[in-house]
């Protein structure tokens, strides 16, 4: 009888030791047939994805033997996570396993818009020579505002620092004693102020009801027109079509997204911005953090199986 089904790409040496243990089905194509998943997902006791698998209310309905499913990384907007807690399903993930490697995304995209490093590149490699064409911006002395001052917001933050960077940090959730502030010397303040006071913008926020569109058109123009935005958290965050506009308009100066509204997005308005770098949601794949989050996740996964106390469980369920 099979155990856990992967419905995503993840493999690893962490894979091969859970496969010789229980009885893995992987195939990483399947969080795109929803039906097929549906079909299959009442056969096992466990499900390992990452970001791409709707874990719905009524694919939990029918996982009738589910008793976890393990998220490889941090956000949960693919999961359910209420009707889970509901069915007793335990959902763990991957808090920190990939935090360093996202942090290290956002400084390269601070420093790419900074230095315009991939127009340089791209114009250099067309046969040009224009050192005139890419006059930079030092971020010594600047100012660095955190949206979310969790690990991944800690971490950017710590980096910007060793730049010289001034850090404003905007978290409803913590508060003005927090050690995380004190450590960076960092100013919490309201989002309005770390808007217009900031250089560039950093934002870590999950996507939850209440920052679906924070992101807007009344945001960019209280920014500074010099300011940079970059996003590493979640698309939905950002109302795409305001940020087309102020890019456009030059409300604010440039943007990076490694994170879409819809992924995989199509082409569209915002590909054709000169003042905008573009990754494919890669801030956490590095050979590093992927080894980590894989290890991490699969050990959990086990542990739950195995009848022991998840390391990172999200929800709270009886015990099985
Ligand atoms: C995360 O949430 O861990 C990262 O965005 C990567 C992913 O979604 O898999």
């Amino acid at each position: 009888m099979p155990d856990i089904l992967i419905t995503e790409n993840i493999r690893g040496a962490a894979v091969d030791a859970m496969s010789s243990r229980f009885d893995v089905v992987a195939l990483p194509e399947l969080w795109k047939d929803p039906a097929e998943l549906l079909q299959r997902v009442g056969d096992f006791r466990a499900l390992i994805i990452r970001n791409q698998t709707q874990v719905t209310a009524a694919l939990l309905e029918a996982a009738k033997k589910l008793v976890v499913v393990g998220r490889a990384g941090v956000g949960l907007n693919n999961v359910d996570v209420e009707a889970a807690t509901r069915a007793g399903i335990l959902i763990t993930s991957t808090p920190d396993q990939n935090a360093i490697s996202v942090a290290e995304l956002a400084i390269g995209m601070m420093l790419s818009m900074a230095r315009m490093i991939p127009a340089a590149d791209a114009d250099t490699k067309q046969g040009n020579w224009n050192r005139q064409r890419f006059f930079g911006t030092e971020m010594y002395g600047k100012t660095i505002g955190i949206l979310g001052a969790g690990k991944i917001g800690f971490l950017t933050a710590m980096r910007a620092q060793a730049f010289g960077m001034k850090v404003l940090a905007y978290d409803p959730f913590i508060s003005e004693d927090s050690v995380l502030l004190s450590e960076l010397s960092a100013e919490l303040v309201p989002l309005e102020e770390l808007l217009e006071r900031s250089d560039v913008v950093s934002c870590h926020l999950p996507a939850t009801k209440q920052t679906a569109g924070l992101l807007n058109a009344k945001c960019f123009a209280r920014m500074k027109p010099t300011a940079t935005l970059i996003n590493t958290s979640r698309g939905e965050v950002i109302v795409e079509e305001d940020l087309i506009a102020a890019l456009k308009s030059g409300a604010i100066a440039g943007a990076a997204l490694d994170v879409r509204a819809k992924e995989p997005p199509k082409r569209g308005a915002l590909e054709d911005l000169p003042n905008l770098v573009l990754t494919p949601h890669v801030a956490a794949f590095t050979h590093e953090a992927q080894d980590r989050v894989t290890k991490a996740i699969c050990e959990d996964v086990c542990r739950v199986l195995d009848g022991k106390k998840a390391m990172n469980a999200v929800n709270r369920v009886p015990a099985a």
